[in-house]
């Protein structure tokens, strides 16, 4: 054991999970590229868990938080913030959402907490429709609304929380009905809880659902799901920290694949707007934003430092056209792992969109979820030079493949062979 691994382990909580049984210490990167303390380079499939969301030291985006830095790194929201301003506008024109506001956090699940203190506060309920399988933080009101029990730490709860079917296509009672007869079945579902309780705030989901092994319903679900909320006056909040800002190729955002009846109420964003800084945020409709009748700030939300970070990372994004990028490149990598997985007994399914790719993993000739085998595949793509990630439901055995968005055909090419390999040889 290293040292650093043995006083981390002295020091940090035991639920502080970390990779590999000789964990890495990561010192540097570039583009798509890391390095540790041991001068290894790999190939960056995770990101930093979907953070580094256009490259790894990103001369734009350095630039910009060190000039910021000289300037000023810190006044707080009592003054006025020319970056968060200008970020908030952007973000605001960029939501769909109509008459949009915008508050920055910094995290995801302060951004989670504000949208649920926003939906409960305007709607006078503190009843919450969540899905299972789901995930979206790890404070007090995020755990509540967390639908995966290996995330979940207490069931004690300031929200009564529902959950509702239809976040995972290819597991479930539902797992083997057609498309339609699925959405059908979960609106049914949902129509029927709806019956049995008072009148929840909100339906809070994430359109692909990150931790949970980058499951998602078939297209339009939300949709059918907005339709009945509407006549109910429920809010619907759309958790697009790891979906957002063009990942799944297709769209910016992912609720874009279930936008017929329009945008939901609220929209929550972290992880790869500040390419690793602390941005965290939600967005509202303003009657909905200013529900609250008491002050609130998040002293660090809206920093200088990360909304100049933001800035440079968003114009970036837009100018290379890194949606389009994840949506050809992420094409090609999961026609790649498709093939891959088709040789594979272990493989059960090889699922998502742009930059956003699981792997499930089960025992051979069974259903049965395969976590040992996923730790298996992830050392050994390690040792082949290739950093991916893990999720998804109550045993973590799908191999999570999120790349910076930047990702050039070569590297999917490369890591797509690695994975290959490292499947291989767990046999
Ligand atoms: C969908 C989703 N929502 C919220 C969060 C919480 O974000 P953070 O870890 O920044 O608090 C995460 C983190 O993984 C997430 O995946």
């Amino acid at each position: 054991m290293s040292s650093l691994h043995h006083r981390h382990l002295a020091v940090s909580p035991d639920w502080l999970a970390l990779y590999y049984r000789n964990p890495l210490e990561i010192t540097h990167g570039e583009g798509r590229h890391v390095w540790d303390a041991d001068g290894s380079r790999y190939l960056d499939f995770f990101g930093g868990i979907l953070t580094t969301m256009t490259a790894h030291a990103l001369p734009e985006v350095t630039k910009a938080v060190s000039e910021q830095a000289g300037r000023i790194i810190h006044s707080s929201t009592l003054y006025l913030n020319r970056p968060m301003i200008e970020l908030a506008e952007r973000i605001a024109s960029l939501s769909g959402i109509p008459d949009a506001r915008v508050f920055f956090t910094t995290s995801g699940t302060e951004a989670n907490d504000t949208a649920l203190l926003l939906a409960t506060t305007y709607r006078r309920s503190n009843q919450i429709l969540a899905m299972r399988n789901s995930y979206h933080g790890r404070s007090f009101s995020a755990v509540s609304i967390t639908g995966n029990n290996a995330w979940s730490p207490t069931s004690l709860s300031p929200l009564q929380t529902l959950y509702v079917h239809g976040g995972v296509r290819t597991r479930g009672p539902y797992a083997h009905l057609s498309d339609a007869e699925f959405t059908a079945a979960c609106v049914a579902d949902l129509e029927d809880l709806l019956g049995h309780t008072r009148t929840p705030a909100a339906l809070i989901a994430e359109p692909i659902q990150g931790v949970g092994g980058f499951t998602s319903p078939p297209d339009g679900l939300y949709a059918a799901f907005r339709e009945v909320l509407d006549r109910h006056g429920i809010l619907w909040i759309s958790d697009e920290v790891q979906t957002g800002w063009g990942r799944s190729g297709e769209h910016f955002w992912g609720w874009q694949a279930h936008g017929e009846n329009g945008p939901p109420d609220i929209l929550t964003f972290a992880k790869g707007i500040g390419n690793g800084m602390s941005i965290g945020g939600v967005v509202a409709r303003a009657e909905v934003m200013n529900c609250l009748d008491a002050n609130s700030i998040s002293t660090f939300g809206g920093s200088p430092v990360t909304m100049a970070a933001g800035l440079a990372n968003l114009s970036y994004l837009l100018e290379h056209d890194l949606q389009g990028n994840a949506r050809r490149v992420g094409g090609l990598l999961i026609e790649r792992l498709r093939a891959v997985g088709a040789a594979s007994e272990r493989v059960r399914e090889v699922r998502g969109r742009g930059l956003m790719i699981g792997i499930e993993l089960v025992k051979p000739g069974t259903d049965e979820a395969d976590p040992e085998a996923a730790a298996a595949v992830l050392e050994a793509a390690r040792e082949g030079g290739l950093l991916i990630g893990k999720g998804g439901g109550h045993n973590t055995s799908v191999l999570r493949i999120a790349p910076p968005l930047s990702l050039a055909i070569p590297e999917a090419e490369e890591g797509a062979e690695i994975l290959a390999e490292a499947l291989h040889s767990v046999g």
